[in-house]
């Protein structure tokens, strides 16, 4: 018999000053041992209990009027806040008595940190694992995966490489040995997002500029991320919420698939989980030139410093973000010009993850490029941050787009045996609204299981 340790319940990754004064002084201390079990008490925006982790970046950066916050998911444990959903979505299996400790061994399907969060969680909650992933993520994160313990199970990283996993994810789930954390479809992912990033955003914007949130960005792999925005929009019904693409693979604007170098997005699909009701634009960002950003902001210091961003924001700046972050600094340059925002104006976004999965990437920027000086790096500056323009931005508000986007849902969810009838309940706020209520009863549930075995 297994005792799984229980971790916390969503007000709590919420606000983790509810945790009485031994739990919250256990997790400080875990934070020096990755593997203490307390980590689980860790999962959450806020490093010092308090405050959304967050970096308000540098106009001389960004170039716009407008305030761009970034929250910062590196600080969770495992280094990125795919872990959140990962724990979530294993935590509620498990209050369900769906997932049985000692029974069941979990999969993930993921293009990387999902399944380094999925492993992370399982060797703290003492489950087997099993990571699905295409083979051609960064090296880092196979190294992240088998560190924590999973095994791989890799698919061939073609066109359609995102969907293979799930293809070969739901091949498995028919043994009964094993148990999905489905991040495309189960919606502990929407409630992990809705409930914690979506308030944590609204308390990143406190005392900055108008202390409201004009537009969240944000580029979706499994679309969890982005259903903060369905909180945000309930606190300020006036906020914007743009999803983003990589332009190779446009999948949420014109159907569009195609390979891409941004990790972790782009997964070819509209995901079951994805509330396209509340998705206002679809931006398209070259991939090319979120890499090529990466490199700037890592090593572009004396551009940067030249461009009038100070020493200190360097410093700040360096190792916080990833490709993925990149691109969704350049979708909120792009959506404030298109939304012609203010110096009072702020917009969300957030880097799920920091540099240190993504040396490997910048290495094969630098063998595809015949040469990386400091005037190659200020036509990027220039180029991407400075003249990042409003192209490629799509307003999917209507009725013909939101249909476009719910028979793409259906095209990618119907093969997979969910009914239409299940799909059509989407196309209602209701639906979402139920689904984000059963939080409160996961809170309750998760503190009646909290210290006991788990049969
Ligand atoms: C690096 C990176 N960026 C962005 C995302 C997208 O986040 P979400 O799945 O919440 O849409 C992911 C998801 O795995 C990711 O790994």
């Amino acid at each position: 018999m297994h005792k799984v340790p229980f971790g916390p319940t969503y007000d709590e990754m919420l606000h983790p000053n509810l945790l009485d004064k031994d739990t919250a002084k256990k997790a400080s201390s875990a934070r020096n041992d990755e593997f203490d079990p307390m980590n689980l008490f860790n999962i959450t925006w806020k490093t010092d209990g308090h405050k959304v982790s967050k970096i308000v970046l540098p106009k001389a950066l960004t170039g716009v009027d407008a305030n761009i916050v970034v929250m910062l998911g590196k600080y969770y444990p495992s280094g990125s806040h795919k872990v959140g959903p990962a724990y979530s979505t294993l935590m509620e299996g498990c209050v369900d008595s769906e997932i049985i400790p000692g029974e069941h061994t979990i999969l993930g399907p993921s293009t990387g940190n999902f399944g380094i969060g999925v492993s992370y969680i399982c060797n703290l909650m003492q489950f087997d694992s099993i990571v699905i992933m295409p083979d051609n993520m960064s090296k880092e994160r196979y190294d992240r995966i088998k560190h924590y313990g999973a095994k791989l199970d890799l698919t061939p990283g073609t066109e359609s490489d995102v969907i293979l996993t799930l293809e070969r994810t739901h091949e498995m789930q028919k043994n009964p040995k094993y148990r999905a954390l489905a991040q495309f479809e189960l919606m502990p992912n929407y409630r992990f997002h809705r409930h914690v990033t979506g308030h944590s955003a609204v308390e990143a914007v406190e005392g900055i500029g108008n202390g409201r949130i004009a537009c969240f960005a944000s580029a979706p792999g499994s679309a969890g991320t982005l259903a903060a925005g369905d909180h945000i929009k309930t606190v300020f019904p006036e906020a914007k919420i743009a999803a983003l693409e990589p332009y190779e693979c446009s999948t949420l604007t014109d159907g569009g698939r195609g390979q891409h170098r941004i990790e972790g997005i782009g997964d070819k699909m509209c995901t079951l989980i994805h509330n396209v009701l509340t998705t206002d634009f679809i931006a398209l960002i070259k991939d090319e030139d979120s890499v090529r950003g990466l490199k700037v902001i890592q090593d572009g210091h004396d551009v940067l410093k030249e461009q009038g961003v100070t020493q200190d924001e360097i410093a700040c700046m360096k190792d916080l973000f990833g490709v993925s972050g990149i691109c969704n600094i350049v979708g909120a340059i792009k959506m404030a010009k298109h939304l012609n925002l203010g110096p009072e104006d702020n917009i969300v976004t957030v880097a799920t993850d920091g540099f240190d999965r993504y040396d490997s990437v910048l290495e094969d920027l630098e063998s595809r490029e015949l040469e990386i000086g400091d005037h190659v790096m200020k036509r990027w500056f220039r180029d991407i941050f400075m003249r990042a323009d409003t192209n490629h931005i799509t307003d999917v508000r209507g009725e013909k787009a939101k249909n476009h986007l719910f028979d793409q849902k259906e095209r990618d969810w119907l093969k997979f045996d969910y009914p239409k009838s299940y799909l059509d309940q989407m196309k209602s706020m209701d639906f979402w609204h139920d689904e984000y209520e059963k939080v409160h009863a996961y809170n309750e549930k998760i503190r009646e299981k909290r210290g006991k075995v788990i049969k």
